[in-house]
């Protein structure tokens, strides 16, 4: 399914009030929840473990879409199995055994993700494309919401070739909002995460404003 999926990151939500700001995501339309899990030594920022996405799940009526920024992956996989994740992204970068990594998230019971840094080629996945469900284009250094976008167009659309009839998605992350995502997705993505652009403005008492820009992306 190639439809535009947008998946608001909560990395840019109300950190006292996750299960509200899920249901009021969800509510406006959001179609997948995007949770970044950083671990302060991959990328230099810390959020949430496996007990806050477990905590999570039962406000996600939709996707749990779990992005990895950790290193290493593999100990943690099924704690994440169990918090619920439907989709769980690990960094190609994150460590020597990538391929072991996505055979181990199916094996698991998830949908696997493949994540590439802006500096990492479209060619890095070429061996994994019968290994992954799901392909994140980076278009920003890792870490932090509300970066400056870097296009990646080109690489999406290497990619999007690479993949050919194969259902896997393509998904940007990092500084989309409703000007440099008409990009992305001309390039053949299909699952466009947006923290700071949906949430700016807006809060669970004003959900409307979630609704609308994600409209506006
Ligand atoms: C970046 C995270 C992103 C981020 C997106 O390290 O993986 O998901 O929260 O935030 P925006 O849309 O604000 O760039
Ligand atoms: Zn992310």
């Amino acid at each position: 399914d190639r439809s535009l999926k947008i998946a608001p990151s909560i990395l840019s939500a109300d950190f006292a009030n996750f299960g509200a700001e899920i249901r009021a995501i969800e509510a406006q339309g959001a179609d997948w929840v995007h949770v970044d899990v950083m671990d302060g030594h991959f990328v230099p920022n810390l959020t949430f473990g496996p007990p806050a996405v477990k905590a999570f799940r039962p406000h996600v009526k939709t996707v749990m879409d779990v992005h990895l920024m950790i290193s290493p992956v593999d100990a943690y996989i099924d704690a994440y199995a169990d918090a619920g994740a439907d989709i769980l992204t690990a960094h190609i970068e994150a460590g020597p055994h990538i391929h072991r990594t996505l055979q181990a998230i199916r094996a698991a019971g998830m949908k696997a993700g493949v994540a590439l840094n802006p500096g990492t080629p479209a060619e890095a996945v070429a061996d994994l494309l019968d290994m992954a469900d799901l392909i994140c284009v980076m278009t920003v250094n890792p870490g932090f919401g509300g970066q400056k976008f870097i296009d990646m167009t080109a690489k999406v659309a290497k990619l999007r070739a690479m993949i050919g009839d194969r259902a896997v998605h393509i998904e940007i992350d990092g500084g989309v909002d409703p000007v440099t995502a008409p990009l992305v997705r001309a390039a053949g993505a299909d699952v466009l995460v947006a923290g700071s652009a949906v949430f700016k403005g807006g809060s669970v008492d004003k959900p409307e404003v979630y609704g609308a820009n994600m409209q506006a992306i």
